[in-house]
Formats: structure tokens, sequence, C-alpha cells
């Protein structure tokens, strides 16, 4: 392959040629302007850099070629026209003259100049070693390089004393579908499930490769249930027989798994009994390839394409591009050996011209990916769940006809009331998503006539990929949270519970951490602080990573826990017992409530009641005898606490001369309080009390009752519970009752929650689980936000939290200081949950629209630069203005469930916006004026904002616009508020009632919020 072809072959890696039959993400994309873009590698580029060279050399001849007429002019003018030989060469005898010798190396350097062909496969050479470096796999990876001997790389660094650095430090890690788990999709009436299931072996010392593939599962491939297909795969290295049996010796990843994928194809299909089913498998379905084949591409591609998109790729590979021709095609050792340096000049320049193109192109795609990954994200739905002692009576006959809520009940274990009268009393939790819309709208109105939504709300529960939720979330709870706690997956190589890029583990680990972490800085509030989770292997990054995002002096403790029992026994090292909670703080005015546990009987003691210093009155009367205390100190505390403790018996007294004990005891007589002792429920009182111990029970005392001495000891019992520190190992930190691998002890919960908030208090967690964070602060009085991508937020989080609001008995409920608050009487709530729209969404089903305009206007630069910021312009996902004419009707195709088809769905275009302006919704309406309006009365920097949505078309008449006017006027004037957007147009003036407010129109805010 000559260098120009091996190149372009770069290229067309780079621009993802190699998968073109993928249909998802930038493939999808880049397919749709595949054409120009090979013409852009085939044609445009070699004519490009002929064109460089042709104008370089150009501009170079012209140069010389006057150098060399004068040159051979001076030569004329001194040594005569005689000096050349009829070819035009200089005679030998004239070439060691002054003019001779000028004449021929201008004349050399002509040459040279004419000769610059050669150079130009430098150029690819250059181009091809430049972009090389930085590409695996479909990611880039940001290495900066450096070429000192011994140094391959350097890293961006400004003298700090220690530096913390990972090669992925400056992308977005964005492998959060919610695809790894389960793909599903129909094959006739049949529903194909492939399911990622662990390998049984370890492979240790027998694997051959690094990179992992998927595989057909060996034990059991496939399974038929019920219409299910189940095919089963692993993903793993290869055993050395598996790379000869699969012929993957060679060749790229992407071309290993293809291979293998048409082997797990043809073995699907060899098993899969039923003919209609295989038929059905087997058809031609998209490109070339039968259904199952499609599909298993589809998804292999899925997980192990695309992890990262670069926050800024241009600059980074533009500055790169300028220290490698620096450093590489005009390094000091090429440039010292050559006569003529122009050729490299001209060769510096052509790299740098096309390396930009090429650059700007690369950059336009990954920009193009980072903007749809940074843009905020539609509210797909938003529902509300409420217990029924919260709901106005008036709904209860609608309530208690709903089959569908009342199977739910019964499904979740609750007992039905007999009679719907009853409804006040069970606390039931109703779901709106089994009631129509004007049911919640109505219920919505209701709520908030006398009190304000978001302050009677008591959580929000959030399905979506984090870092996209807190992005949106982000201008509604800015510095509003109080405590956020998150357990994500650790840092596992083995069974981890995310996906990572083999070759950079920790490094994908600590960017998936990094991106999240940075924007819950931004939610804590001033007092806030965040607990982060891990264990060994991922604490040695957590650590400096959290030191960088929340400052050092924020760092507060290092808490050791509990891990799960395991006795597996570990070999080569000790037993790991621990786990850890990384506290940080937002900043110096944390929150710190001190956490206290019963003390255990070995920790107890009595001590002496003095402290340094003298106060007055020195004397106190114990037991009816006053006593001093020793020169140089005072006794802790006043006489009346004195009184207390003794009647507590957190105080005695002890005859110094024969060890003889004295409590206070109202009947005064040593046998019955002897025999009481046994008795009393407070035992740790009396734990250093023996059979053989001399103990009284006495109001007052004179000298001792046993040995007549009169020298007595004051003794203090430590109160029965203990600071807590930063060992938490006293508790356990899993737990196993609500069916999820890795949930969290509510115990734990408790100490986490009630050490860094009050009452009413914030709390957050968005790597959620099984939903342990909310349910505990929902018990322990607290506000809570939980975010969780996985499905079993619809089968365990949302069941959770419904059996917790109408009462959860098991966890913390039955703790001593939980019960008061939280118990069947004091339970109910009220809180919403809602699905947002995910990055895969957006860039699966974005539209692109030929914009001739823009085309004409930047010609060859409209490829290179600007195609994909016109042509999705006005697109749905960046808000598409038109359709806000009915904000009822906004539509979206996003895969709700698990991956399959997209489904096209109306969105919460209202909820959206509230997000985005970060509006605090107090109250809302729904009404009919010839179609419908929904009304927002919401808060925002202490003002008061309506926001007035309704559905209009072009067709209105004067009239229209004049009585759309009049009804919003009537609406919203109750409300007072001082600003009011309205979508669309409208004749609305700034005087509504007697009040005047500030008129503003959503879409062009909305377009720009949404960015
Ligand atoms: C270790 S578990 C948390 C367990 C939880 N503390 C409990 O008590 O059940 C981590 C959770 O984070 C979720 N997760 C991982 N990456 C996520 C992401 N990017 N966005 C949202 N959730 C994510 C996983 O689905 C999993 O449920």
């Amino acid at each position: 392959m000559d260098v120009i072809q091996k190149f372009q072959e770069l290229l067309k890696k780079l621009f993802q040629f190699e998968v073109s039959d993928l249909d998802f993400g930038i493939y999808r994309v880049l397919n749709y302007k595949r054409d120009q873009i090979e013409k852009f590698i085939q044609e445009d580029l070699k004519n490009k850099v002929e064109d460089a060279f042709a104008k370089h050399k150009d501009e170079r001849l012209t140069d010389i070629n006057q150098r060399f007429e004068s040159a051979k002019e001076k030569v004329n003018q001194n040594l005569g026209p005689t000096a050349f030989t009829p070819t035009g060469d200089l005679k030998e005898e004239f070439k060691d003259t002054p003019v001779g010798k000028d004449f021929l190396l201008v004349k050399a350097q002509k040459e040279e100049a004419e000769a610059i062909d050669e150079i130009k496969l430098q150029v690819f050479n250059d181009l091809y070693n430049f972009f090389s470096r930085y590409y695996e796999e479909g990611d880039f990876v940001p290495h900066y390089r450096y070429s000192i001997k011994g140094h391959k790389y350097a890293i961006p660094y400004n003298g700090e004393e220690v530096k913390l650095y990972w090669v992925n430090s400056e992308q977005y890690y964005t492998k959060t579908g919610v695809l790894f788990r389960d793909y599903t999709f129909r094959a006739n009436d049949y529903k194909v499930i492939f399911r990622i299931v662990s390998a049984k072996e370890e492979l240790a010392s027998n694997k051959a490769t690094r990179e992992r593939f998927f595989v057909l599962d060996d034990e059991q491939p496939l399974t038929i249930e019920n219409k299910a297909l189940i095919i089963r795969f692993q993903y793993r290295e290869l055993t050395e027989d598996e790379v000869k049996d699969y012929e993957v010796g060679g060749g790229s990843n992407a071309a290993k798994q293809e291979k293998i994928n048409q082997r797990s194809y043809d073995e699907v299909l060899k098993r899969a009994k039923d003919p209609t089913l295989g038929g059905f498998l087997g058809k031609e379905y998209k490109n070339g390839n039968p259904l199952l084949l499609y599909h298993i591409s589809r998804f292999s591609a899925k997980n192990t394409k695309d992890y990262f998109i670069h926050k800024n790729l241009k600059k980074f590979l533009s500055e790169q591009l300028d220290y490698f021709i620096k450093a590489e095609v005009l390094d000091i050792e090429t440039l010292e050996k050559e006569r003529f340096l122009d050729k490299h000049t001209t060769r510096a320049k052509v790299v740098r011209e096309i390396g930009e193109d090429i650059i700007d192109f690369l950059s336009q795609i990954e920009d193009f990916q980072k903007r749809l990954w940074e843009k905020k994200k539609f509210v797909l739905k938003t529902e509300y769940v409420i217990t029924t002692d919260r709901v106005p009576e008036e709904f209860y006959e609608e309530i208690w006809a709903n089959k569908l809520q009342r199977k739910e009940w019964g499904d979740l274990g609750f007992e039905i009331p007999k009679t719907k009268e009853q409804l006040r009393d069970t606390k039931l939790p109703i779901d709106t998503k089994y009631f129509t819309l004007e049911f919640k709208e109505k219920l919505l109105e209701k709520l908030t006539e006398n009190a304000d939504l978001d302050d009677l709300l008591d959580g929000v529960l959030i399905k979506s990929e984090n870092w996209q939720a807190l992005n949106t979330i982000l201008p509604r709870f800015k510095e509003k949270v109080q405590t956020i706690y998150i357990d994500p997956p650790f840092n596992k190589e083995q069974d981890a519970d995310y996906l990572y890029n083999v070759k950079y583990k920790d490094s994908t680990w600590m960017s998936m951490l990094e991106n999240r972490l940075r924007l819950a800085r931004e939610l804590l509030n001033e007092k806030g602080s965040i607990f982060v989770r891990c264990d060994y292997n991922g604490d040695w990054l957590v650590r400096p990573l959290m030191n960088e995002i929340f400052g050092e002096e924020n760092f507060r403790n290092e808490i050791v826990i509990n891990r799960k029992r395991q006795a597996i026994g570990t070999p080569n090292k000790f037993e790991v017992e621990n786990e850890l909670l990384f506290l940080f703080s937002k900043g110096e005015k944390f929150l710190k409530r001190d956490i206290f546990r019963p003390r255990s009987l070995v920790d107890m003691k009595w001590t002496n009641f003095l402290k340094q210093e003298e106060r007055r009155p020195p004397e106190r009367v114990f037991l009816g005898k006053t006593l001093y205390p020793p020169k140089g100190q005072h006794f802790a505390l006043v006489q009346k606490k004195v009184d207390k403790l003794l009647k507590e018996h957190y105080l005695r007294l002890k005859c110094r001369s024969c060890t003889a004990i004295y409590y206070w005891d109202k009947e005064d007589s040593r046998e019955l309080f002897s025999k009481k002792l046994r008795s009393f429920k407070d035992k740790f009182k009396y734990f250093d009390i023996s059979a053989d111990s001399k103990v009284f029970g006495v109001t007052s005392l004179d000298r001792c009752l046993s040995c007549g001495a009169d020298d007595w000891q004051v003794e203090y019992l430590t109160s029965e519970e203990i600071k807590i520190g930063d060992n938490w190992k006293d508790i356990v930190s899993y737990d196993n009752r609500w069916g999820f691998k890795t949930e969290n002890s509510e115990i734990l919960l408790q100490r986490v929650i009630e050490s860094t908030s009050n009452e009413g208090d914030l709390v957050m967690d968005f790597f959620l689980g099984s939903g342990t964070t909310t349910a505990v602060a929902h018990k322990l009085g607290r506000k809570w936000i939980g975010v969780e991508m996985g499905e079993h937020f619809w089968t365990v989080i949302l069941p959770r939290m419904k059996k917790v609001l109408t009462y959860d008995k098991s966890g913390i409920s039955k703790e001593r200081d939980v019960k008061e608050k939280y118990n069947k009487n004091t339970a109910g709530g009220f809180f919403k949950y809602q699905v947002i729209e995910q990055y895969e969404d957006a860039l699966d089903n974005i539209e692109l629209k030929e914009n001739q305009k823009a085309r004409e206007l930047f010609k060859d630069q409209y490829l290179l630069k600007y195609f994909l910021d016109y042509e999705t312009r006005e697109s749905s996902y960046f808000l598409n203005i038109d359709q806000l004419k009915n904000p009822f009707a906004y539509q979206l195709k996003v895969n709700l469930e698990e991956l399959g088809e997209p489904e096209e769905i109306i969105v919460d275009i209202p909820e959206t916006f509230n997000y985005l302006l970060g509006l605090k919704v107090k109250k809302v309406k729904a009404r009919n004026n010839g179609g419908k309006y929904w009304l927002v009365l919401g808060e925002k920097e202490q003002k008061e904002i309506a926001v007035v949505w309704r559905e209009y078309n072009d067709n209105w008449t004067d009239e229209d616009w004049e009585r759309d006017r009049e009804f919003i006027i009537k609406e919203i004037e109750p409300w007072a508020p001082h600003i009011v957007y309205v979508n669309g147009q409208s004749v609305l003036t700034p005087k509504i009632g007697n009040h005047t407010v500030e008129i503003r129109y959503i879409e062009p805010e909305f377009k720009i919020l949404m960015r």
C-alpha cells in the first residue's frame, strides 16, 4: 500500500467507515454524509496536497527563477556568454569563480524546488504518523506527546507540588445507556433478549487477549420460554484456543468482534428449533445483514464503542499538531542534513494546512456530540405519588373506583380498606400514572390552593443517567442540597457494574466520577457535604480527585465501614474487611452534628468528678455529706445537676479506705438495694459490681457503714453513649431486604444523614441503586432527590418508596430515635418521579436537513466545519419552535424502557421549562378556553413568575388574540406576578389588572437555556 493509500485508510477509520452498517449514534450521522466524506478523503485531500504544493512550488519557483535569472546575468556580465555550454551548463573552468559558485548554488536550489514531488509523500507520511497516534478503537486518547528521549509523553503541568493526571481527564465518560444489561428486539411474535452473564470460570493465566469480546455463553447460550428467546453472552478476554477457533489472530478489535458475531449468529440459528423463528432471524434485514446478525453487531458495537467525548478536541489536536511539526517535521536532525531547508518549510506548511482541515472536521463531529451531551434534556414524563391522607376527599370516589391502582396496592402487599372513607387513615400511595391527565391536573390545582407545590413535595425520583439528570436540574437545585451520598460502581476489574475501556480502566473510572462530582459540588449549599463510598480498588483515586474538585482544605474524614462478610478467603493477602466513605464539605461552614452510639460495657468507666481550676463555691453535697475538691480543682457540675445525677445513679461515692460503694436509694437499705441491683434495667451503671462488692443504697451518709472511715471519692459514670469518630465498624453497611446486590444498610445511611443535615434539609443520591438513601431520608424527615438509570428504578425503587410513604417497618424504623418521628401515625407523603431524555436518544434520533444556503455560503468549509450545526438546527432535540405551537403535543423519539425500536412520545414541555428556568413551583392550574391552557406560578430570585402555556395557531383572528389576552389576564391576575412568560405570540401588554408586569416570550429563552 502506498503512503497515500495508507493515510486514506486511516482517515476512513477515523471517520468510522469500518462500521458503516451501524445505524446509531454518531455513525448514523456520518453515514448520512458518507459519500461526501469519501469524496473528501479520496479526492479533495489529494487535490489539496497537490494544490498546496503547486502553490508553494509556484511561489518558490517565481522567487528562485528570479534569483536564477539574475545569477545567470551576473555570469554573463562578468564572464561573458561563452561561459555557458550550449545546453546552458557552466563550463568546468568557471565553476570555482565567485559568480560561478553563486550561479551553481541557485541552480541546485531551482532543481530541488522543481523536484518537490517526493516531499509530497513525506507529507502523507507525517499526517499518518500524527493522526494515528491518538485514535484507538473509536475514541481519541488524548496523550500529550513529548519527544525527548526516554519520555514519550508529557502531562500538562503547572509546577504544582503533586499533580493528579489521568489519560481521559479532559473527556466526558458517556457509556451510560441502559444497554449494558438487556438488549431487546422483536422477531415476529417472539421477544429476543440479549443478556450479559458472567463467565463461570476465571480465565486467569489462560487469557490470550487483553481486550474483551462478546462471545456466546458456553453453558447455556440460549433458552426459549413463552415466546421469549434469551441469548446469553459473556463479555471477556479470549483463550488461546478461542483465538484460533474464531480465527482472530490479527486485525482490529472491531474486525475480530465481527468474526465472532458471525459465529454467534450461526450457532444461534443452528440451535433455534422453531423453524419460523429461525426463518425470521435469518431473513435479510438491513444492509444485506440478516435480522439476528444485524442486532448482534449493533449490540456489541453499542457496548464497546464511544466511551468518551473530548471537551475540547480542537484545542488539543491543534496544539499537538503544532508541537509535532516543530519536533518531528522540522526537527533539528533532519534539518542539519539538508542543504536546502525550503522544501521542509513547504512540507511543514502543507502538513499544517491539511492537518488543520482534518482537525476541523474531527472536532466538528466531537463538538456536536459534546453539544448534544451538554444540552439540557427534556423531561419526558412526570408522575406523582401521594398518600390518600393528603388527598382531598372529593377525589376518593375516583380513586376507589380505579382498578389498576387497587391492583397495585394488592401487589405491594397493602391491606385494602373496606370502604372508601377509610382511605384517609390507611395512607395508601396513589400513583397518578393510573389516572387520567385531568385527574392529575385537578389534584395538583387543589393541593396548591393553600400551599406551594414544591414545599408540599417530600422528594423527587429521576430515572436517568445521572450526569444528564444533574445537569438538567442544576438551575433548580443549585446550592440547595445539604447532604449527598453516593455509592458508585466500584473500580473493579471482574464483575464491574459499568463499562470501561479495558486499556484505561482506572482512567475511565476517574472520568466517570470526575464529571459527576463537579456537578455535585455545584448542587451543594455552603454548609453541605458529600460522602463517596468506595473500596481499596478506588480509594487511591477518589481522595486526590476529591481534593482537586472540593479542595484539600475541605477534606473532612476517611470513614472506615464494614465490607460485606465474605468467607471466601483472599489468597496472597490479608482478608479485606473494610470499605470507605470519603467525606468532603463544600466549604468551611460545613454542618456537622455529633453522633453517638451506645457505649459497650467494656468501654464503661467510673471516673473522678473533677475538673482543673478552682471555682466558687467549691463545695457540693453528696448523699448528705459536704465535700470539697482538692486544691486547684473543682467539681464538674452545679448542685442541682449533682442531685439529679445521684438519683439517676450516674454519681456515687466510694470509701477510699475499704472501697465500699454508695448509691442513692430511697429505701436506704443495703439488702433491698442489692436485690434491686439485679433487676435494675440500667445494668451498665453497675457493671463493676460483683457478688463480693460492698454496695449500699442510702439517702444520706455520715461515716462508711462498712469500715467507719470518713474519706470519700466521688465517682462519675461516663455517659452510656459515646461520640462516634471515623470508625463506623460498629454497624453493618450492607443489607438484603429489597433483593438488590449492593443494597446499603439503612443504619449506615441514618448516620450519614443525621451527622450532616437537619430535618427538612435536602438529601441527594445519584447512584441510587435500591433507594436506601431516599428511604432513610424520608424516615428521618428530610427532603430527598434520587437518580438512577437502571431498570430497577421501576421494580425496586418506586415500590420501595411507595411502601416507605405508607409505612415501612423494616430497616431503621424500629430504632429508638426513629420510631418517635416515623411510625404508622406520622407516615404519609408526596413525591414526584420523572423520566428524562437520554443522550443516546438524542444522538440516535436527531434528523439532518440539507441546508443549501449555508452550503453555498461556506463552500469547501461547509462539510469540514459547519454541516452538523446547520443541518440539525431545526431538530426537535434542540427545540423545534414550530412544534411549540402546541406545547402539549411536542414529540420526541425515545427508548423508554429497554432498547428496541424507539417510540414517539409526547414530552413534558412545562416541566422541562421549569427546570431550565430554575423555577420553584408554587401553584398550577389547567383551563380551557377554546383550547387548553396550563398555568404555572413559581418563584425565582424573590420574583413571582407566571408561565402561560397554550395551544394557538397561525389562523387566529384579532378577536381570537383578544379573547386569549383577556383570558390570560383573568387567570393570572390573582397571582400578581412580576414576570409573565407566554409561549408563541400574544397581544398581552404589561398591564395586568391593577399592576404592571414584565412580559417575556418563552421560545427564545427556552432555546438559549437548553444549550
Ligand atoms: C452500587 S449501586 C448503589 C447501591 C445503593 N447505595 C443502595 O443502597 O442500593 C450503584 C448504582 O448506580 C447506578 N448507576 C451507575 N452508573 C450510573 C449513572 N451514570 N447514572 C445513574 N445511575 C448509575 C447503577 O445502576 C446502580 O444501581
